[in-house]
């Protein structure tokens, strides 16, 4: 039971039908008899932004405008809104069979005996788990892999990353698998011969470019040419610029291994971090552009960064998605976190060091204007990235020109995998 406007209700349902008489009906059946708060919506991209008035109930004809199984599948990966319970409620019945096993409490099909609804609603609401009063998400358990058409790596990257657990791998059997990918093959082939390793001789073979440049960073550049070839493909668009986006990726990338090599830090996969940082905008913009159009429309408006303003519009962020993307691709634990707390490194409770990188050189990216993050906004450092690392306040400023000649340089990256 909950107070609304002064009177008692039996909680929030969001009904969203497809026909407006239909939906006047279902209103004042739910709020008049049923004595519920009542919350509409007349489309999918409606449903996610009536998320936020907290329902705890959907009640909803799959059939409205736009995709409505593309909006389950964003809004059972919202932490916290996913425990809300979703009954289907059609004239289609065809219906029942599309939306079952997608996520659907219940489902109900017209007509019905008004009792019968109510009846259903209730039932549904009393065997919904309750959110935990703190806050934190519910765990449905729904796994990632469920949504459609989600991005999947070349084979390739998981025998290269299963070969290179071994340290004494042998340098040939790397290239020979690695030319079982002919796509692969040609662009780490271009990469080697680019100004981004800077070789004077050319480099005519795989087994070549693994003895220059070693098993690790041909691992990675393996991991970064995979990720962009995965990806590439995505018709959909809320109207993320792709090639300022990978812009923008390729100057992080360059400015963390900027910095690492300044702040004399080890780390292989420092320019990957960089590429993978903000992989989850390219799947929110590609696969949930219907509502991510939402989120783009709100950092014009509002004036919001990209991150808060997806906390906003659709309560998932890329830090997050991206993350369970990574891990469900397979992805090393550091460039995993990485991607999770590059927006807030202080949160990381292991590998803070990658994620600092990361979250100063986005800033560095910024600040320099290479690409586009999705926003125009620099963000502001997190002193505790900044101790981590043990930069000093002024080594951004004395590097600035530095940084920016390399990362012009490290551009060739882009031209070599695109
Ligand atoms: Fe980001
Ligand atoms: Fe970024």
């Amino acid at each position: 039971m909950s107070e609304e406007n002064g009177a008692e209700t039996l909680g929030t349902v969001l009904i969203a039908q497809r026909e407006p008489q239909d939906q006047q009906f279902v209103q004042v059946l739910l709020s008049t008899f049923g004595k519920f708060n009542v919350v509409e919506a007349n489309s999918s991209a409606g449903v996610i932004r009536g998320l936020f008035a907290q329902p705890d109930l959907i009640l909803v004809d799959p059939l409205i405008r736009g995709d409505f199984l593309r909006a389950v599948e964003l809004m059972r990966r919202m932490p916290k809104l996913n425990h809300v319970a979703i009954v289907g409620l059609s004239g289609d019945l065809s219906q029942a069979a599309r939306v079952s096993g997608k996520g659907f409490n219940a489902f109900i099909s017209k007509p019905f005996k008004p009792e019968s609804l109510l009846a259903q609603v209730w039932k549904t609401l009393d065997s919904q788990p309750l959110p935990p009063g703190d806050g934190s998400p519910v765990e449905l358990n729904v796994d990632i892999d469920q949504i459609e058409g989600l991005p999947t790596l070349p084979t390739v990257y998981a025998q290269v990353e299963q070969l290179c657990a071994d340290p004494h791998v042998d340098a040939e059997e790397l290239a020979k698998v690695i030319e079982t990918d002919p796509s692969i093959t040609m662009k780490l082939l271009k990469l080697s011969n680019s100004a981004f390793f800077g070789f004077t001789r050319e480099i005519k073979s795989i087994g070549d470019a693994v003895s220059l440049l070693g098993n690790e960073t041909v691992k990675n550049a393996v991991l970064s040419i995979s990720v962009f070839e995965a990806t590439k493909d995505m018709e959909d668009s809320a109207g993320i610029d792709r090639k300022m986006f990978w812009q923008h990726a390729t100057a992080v990338g360059s400015a963390v291994r900027f910095i690492a090599k300044k702040m004399k830090i080890q780390r292989e996969e420092s320019f990957t971090a960089g590429i993978l940082h903000d992989i989850g905008k390219i799947v929110l913009d590609g696969l949930f552009a219907e509502f991510y159009k939402g989120t783009l429309e709100a950092v014009e408006s509002e004036k919001q960064s990209i991150l808060e303003a997806e906390e906003r519009t659709i309560g998932l962020t890329h830090t997050k998605l991206g993350h369970e993307l990574s891990e469900s691709w397979g992805i090393p634990g550091g460039l995993s976190n990485a991607i999770l707390y590059h927006h807030r490194p202080k949160s990381s409770d292991s590998d803070a060091e990658l994620a600092s990188l990361v979250h100063i050189a986005d800033a560095c990216a910024r600040n320099l204007g290479f690409g586009s993050g999705g926003d125009p906004y620099v963000p502001t450092i997190q002193p505790f990235a900044m101790e981590h690392l043990a930069v000093g306040g002024n080594d951004l400023m004395v590097w600035e020109e530095e940084m920016k000649q390399v990362i012009e340089k490290d551009m060739a990256f882009l031209s070599a995998i695109a």
